[in-house]
């Protein structure tokens, strides 16, 4: 690496390795996701702990978007009806909005349209997971989903000036936004995303999506990951939400993805299901902001 990269390389670690971390209780719920010995019983004892965590969940478990049939009264019953990975990606999805929340207004991205981006961004995932056979885990999918961009927010939050400057730059030169971030920062926001997921001991299936979200994986396992990511956060794009101010988005082919996923839905049928999809999770965002 040649120094002058190196230098920047530093600078943007030392400034990422500021962004705090996640609630212990959300660590722990981590770290029984990467233990294959544990069971759901660890995460109801972990949730019962929390009043505010289990309300999040409990509130979310009886909105439309899971339809539960007969509703949800207890943690214990929300992770034996919703699963443990939903469970633990409305945990994830909580507290790292809560953690970025308090940051000050920015110039170089809307938060609201970034939450909402992310969001669809995740819902899109979850849909395309589900329409794979069990392939890939839906709630799985729909965390890397929620995250994709967090890298975007942390160099936003650590290096407000420097990214304005980054985003301006993308725009005018109409180049993608990450061309531009591994110019000023050696890395971009996807790479970054990564290294703060790794921080944080999100595991592989979710981390290496993220980082890979332009290019193929070689391992088999991730690969259909990366590219239920990749179309997810296109449509998401192209239904017009200007994450950025800058506006130059790498496309997705649609009808290719879908090939290579084996799904066989019509362009018209995946479209509908995405925005019925949508209209439940409307209360999503609400939680996150509560
Ligand atoms: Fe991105
Ligand atoms: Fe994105």
């Amino acid at each position: 690496m040649e120094p002058d990269l190196k230098a920047k390389y530093r600078y943007v670690l030392d400034g990422i390795s500021q962004i705090p971390s996640l609630p212990s209780i959300v660590s722990k719920i981590i770290g029984i996701i990467n233990n294959p010995r544990s069971n759901a019983n660890d995460v109801v004892r972990l949730l019962e702990m929390d009043v505010g965590l289990s309300g999040k969940v409990l509130r979310l478990a009886n909105s439309a978007y899971y339809g539960i049939p007969g509703g949800i009264t207890s943690s214990q019953r929300a992770v034996t009806q919703l699963g443990f990975n939903a469970v633990s990606s409305i945990v994830i999805s909580a507290s790292v909005y809560n953690l970025f929340k308090s940051t000050e207004p920015s110039q170089a991205i809307n938060r609201v349209a970034f939450w909402r981006h992310s969001i669809e961004t995740a819902i899109y995932c979850r849909v395309l997971a589900g329409l794979m056979d069990r392939r890939i885990d839906p709630e799985i999918a729909f965390t890397q989903g929620m995250l994709h961009d967090i890298g975007a927010l942390a160099l936003d939050t650590t290096f407000p000036k420097e990214y304005l400057a980054v985003v301006d730059a993308a725009r005018v030169a109409g180049v993608p936004l990450e061309q531009k971030e591994r110019e000023m920062f050696g890395l971009d926001h996807h790479q970054i995303g990564a290294r703060i997921l790794e921080r944080w001991s999100l595991p592989d299936v979710v981390r290496l999506p993220v980082e890979n979200i332009h290019s193929e994986h070689s391992d088999a396992s991730i690969r259909e990951y990366v590219l239920v990511l990749a179309l997810a956060n296109s449509v998401a794009h192209s239904k017009g939400v200007v994450l950025y101010s800058s506006q130059f988005q790498e496309e997705v082919n649609l009808e290719n993805a879908l090939v290579k996923l084996g799904i066989t839905q019509t362009r018209e049928s995946l479209f509908q299901q995405f925005e019925e999809e949508l209209e439940k999770a409307k209360l999503i965002m609400n939680l996150l902001r509560s």
